[in-house]
């Protein structure tokens, strides 16, 4: 989260240079920054992989990249060639240790060319297998004794399951110290998940509403339309529940429900935080069937195209259980939130892309107004759209206009997108940033991973365990299966779908 000024000279190394992250985000997000003055003065970008590229063309790929899928999509690509020149591409395999020296190579050059010693950032853009092997490796070299330059970046998953995820920070931690470590999850660098603190925090309005006195209930939805994408191979070892929840989707619900943090402290945000992954309350294995819906996409139409189904993806085992689709139920044992209900839901093929959380209020006390004057009345919400919408909604009651008392709900809408225009960055440009800078507030702690995986782990268990019956059980370009309206309907309330976005 930062606040006015450049990082310091820094070297950031790619590991998985050639690959489509780096592609289609991280220089996108990199040249992002570079545009808007946020790049150090001295910096070098190498990217890592086994193909074969000269610099000449690994340039042109990566310029590729950002045209397509930079938020500037193209404008001010004059710039590219000034940035370019910092960025070179190393040809090396990550499980020979001998070939590291190119990267101690580059390092001891530009600290002989910049006169000072650089932040030092490894990226690690590749499959979940081959982190251990690279972190192994770089743990190795000298430069990574140095606590307070040398970072490692690692994507999700972190870990497969509760004990893998052990694992591997065991590995980590024999290697780096907990603050050279950043664990990344793209959602908490979204503007509008960032903004949640803003809202929260920043007014005195809505605290004293942000509790079980005033919430019937919370939705998390966080919808995708796009498929697998050409992730097969992944996706059959993760599924939505792995994929989207463990991570994302419990990183929004602790924003939303954590308790104010003293300060802006990485620590005290986080801290706050894990409170509330280990106050969500432990589901037994014979809850799941209760608390917990699996959805799995058919074949059928997708806004007029045919499209397979899940077992039909390339990549997919015909007969694969994995789940497209997850929702789940949770309460949060503590004072705030004793009896609210969470549910969240994520899923692949879905009507809409649409990430938002929906606070629902409880009705009002008493009903002063004539049966007849409230026909379409319905309770305070507060609607925080994560994308593609960037606003944040509320609901009331107003009296419709003319000579009878009848009431209506009406939106009062603050549209983040209106104020933010293309200046908004992406979440990868503000991660890097805080990379470059050592500011691992956005960043996941070794403690919350765990957690997350304990929150998930009896939903996994179950699932893996036991055959699901009636996959695939949900038709594209729908809201997911039948199971996930009944799990709400059991408890008298539905899902919230906003309106589609024109564009
Ligand atoms: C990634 C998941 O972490 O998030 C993908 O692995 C998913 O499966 C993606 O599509 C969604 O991100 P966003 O930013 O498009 O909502």
């Amino acid at each position: 989260m930062q606040t006015t000024k450049r990082p310091p000279a820094s070297v950031v190394f790619i590991f998985g240079g050639s690959g489509d992250l780096n592609y289609r985000k991280l220089t996108p997000a990199l040249y992002n920054l570079f545009l808007d003055n946020w790049m150090p003065e001295k910096f070098a970008i190498a990217g890592i992989g086994r193909s074969a590229y000269s610099n000449e063309k690994y340039h042109e790929h990566l310029l590729d990249g950002v045209t397509k899928f930079s938020r500037r999509k193209g404008k001010l690509n004059g710039h590219w060639t000034e940035f370019s020149e910092h960025v070179s591409y190393l040809q090396m395999d990550g499980d020979d240790a001998a070939a590291y020296h190119l990267i101690t190579d580059l390092v001891k050059q530009k600290e002989e060319e910049w006169g000072t010693h650089p932040n030092v950032i490894f990226y690690l853009a590749v499959a979940p297998q081959l982190v251990p092997s690279i972190a192994q490796k770089l743990g190795a070299l000298k430069i990574c004794s140095e606590k307070s330059t040398t970072r490692i970046v690692v994507e999700k998953p972190f870990g497969h399951d509760l004990e893998s995820a052990h694992e591997l920070n065991k590995l980590l931690s024999s290697m780096f110290a907990e603050e050279q470590i950043f664990r990344i999850d793209h959602y908490l660098g979204k503007e509008t998940v960032q903004n949640i603190l803003a809202l929260r925090f920043a007014n005195a309005l809505f605290e004293p509403l942000w509790n079980r006195n005033y919430i019937d209930h919370i939705q998390i939805t966080a919808a995708e339309s796009v498929g697998l994408e050409g992730r097969g191979g992944y996706f059959e070892n993760a599924g939505a529940l792995r994929d989207m929840v463990q991570n994302h989707i419990l990183q929004i619900l602790c924003m939303i429900a954590m308790e104010p943090p003293v300060s802006f402290d990485a620590n005290e945000i986080r801290n706050k935080k894990v409170d509330v992954l280990n106050a969500i309350r432990r589901i037994t294995k014979d809850q799941v069937h209760d608390v917990a819906v699996r959805g799995q996409y058919s074949g059928g139409w997708k806004k007029g195209e045919k499209v397979v189904g899940y077992r039909q993806e390339e990549g997919v085992n015909p007969q694969s259980n994995i789940d497209t689709f997850a929702a789940a139920k949770f309460y949060i044992d503590n004072w705030r939130w004793q009896g609210v209900p969470f549910y969240v839901r994520t899923g692949k093929f879905l009507n809409q892309k649409a990430t938002h959380i929906t606070l629902q209020f409880k009705p009002a006390p008493h009903y002063a107004f004539p049966s007849e004057a409230a026909e379409t009345w319905r309770s305070n919400r507060l609607t925080i759209s994560i994308q593609p919408n960037m606003d944040i909604s509320i609901r009331f009651q107003a009296k419709r206009p003319g000579q009878t008392m009848t009431l209506d709900p009406v939106d009062m809408t603050f549209d983040y997108d209106a104020v933010a225009g293309d200046h908004a960055p992406e979440a990868y440009e503000t991660l890097l940033l805080d990379v470059m800078e050592g500011d691992a507030t956005l960043f996941m702690r070794n403690d919350q991973v765990d957690a997350a995986w304990k929150v998930i782990m009896p939903i996994l268990e179950t699932w893996e365990s036991r055959t699901p019956q009636d996959f695939p059980n949900y038709a594209p370009d729908s809201w997911g299966p039948e199971g996930a309206d009944a799990l709400l309907a059991r408890d008298g309330h539905t899902w919230i779908n906003l309106p589609p976005v024109v564009s």
